[in-house]
């Protein structure tokens, strides 16, 4: 079954070009999605980890790489100063042959972290620059990043999005700039429905990274819309019935 984005003819989903990550830290949740060929790799922040309870970072981080051996993981260093960035960054990048380490493109103070990023993979090591929103920064870090055998530039369409401007154009050049460099691909955090999947296809963007409750509404893709309706109006009724409401 094929689906339709405005003019163009969607591919089904297995036959998508960009990659769909899982963005989340429930362990059980993590694994089970692991079990679907779909799902190319994983990210987390510490924002995630919280919500989701996680108590040790490091513990929790390594039953993940002993778990899903086979696909990217991406850890976030939790530092604000260089140095101990640079620190948290190698520690982490030692827990797994497929794990990228999160650099956000900025510390708290708003100092670019570029020149770490630099020194970091002039070192080998595979990061995800993190926690992008303007084009300036994709062009900052694609720099930084010169020369690396595999990174990520994740720039956070939905956030940008929250603030009432459309990502897809920024996304799209985003693109451009990434694709310059031959091992960087560019990643669609900070997703907040499913269309955004469809829309990253669209402009060639590498890979997206969805929350696991968006995931599992992957079984809607291509659902039948006027059997969609009934089935809204059916869930509005058995609710209504269900309070016991009156009028
Ligand atoms: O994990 C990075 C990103 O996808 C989180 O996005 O904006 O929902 O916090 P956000």
């Amino acid at each position: 079954m094929y689906f339709k984005l405005g003019s163009t003819r969607m591919k089904r989903l297995e036959e998508l070009r960009v990659k769909i990550f899982a963005d989340g830290a429930e362990k059980e949740g993590m694994l089970e999605l692991a079990r679907l060929p779909y799902v190319k790799g994983f990210t987390t922040n510490p924002t995630l980890m919280r919500k989701a309870g996680v108590a040790n970072y490091a513990m929790f981080a390594q039953e993940i790489v002993a778990a899903i051996p086979d696909r990217p993981l991406s850890f976030e260093v939790l530092a604000d100063e260089f140095e101990e960035m640079e620190r948290q960054a190698r520690l982490i990048s030692g827990w797994g042959s497929n794990v990228y380490v999160k650099i956000p493109i900025t510390n708290t103070r708003g100092e670019s972290s570029c020149p770490l990023i630099a020194r970091l993979t002039a070192a080998g090591l595979k990061l995800n620059v993190t926690a992008l929103l303007t084009l300036e920064q994709v062009h900052a870090a694609c720099e930084a990043l010169r020369g690396t055998s595999g990174a990520f530039v994740s720039v956070f369409a939905g956030r940008i999005a929250d603030t009432g401007v459309d990502p897809v154009p920024v996304m799209a050049q985003a693109v451009s700039i990434v694709n310059r460099l031959p091992c960087v691909e560019l990643l669609w955090a900070s997703s907040r429905e499913l269309l955004n999947i469809f829309q990253a296809e669209v402009i060639g963007c590498h890979i997206i990274t969805v929350t696991h409750d968006i995931l599992r509404k992957l079984t809607l893709v291509g659902k039948d819309l006027t059997a969609y309706s009934l089935e809204t109006v059916q869930q509005f009724y058995h609710d209504a019935c269900a309070a016991g409401y009156a009028l």
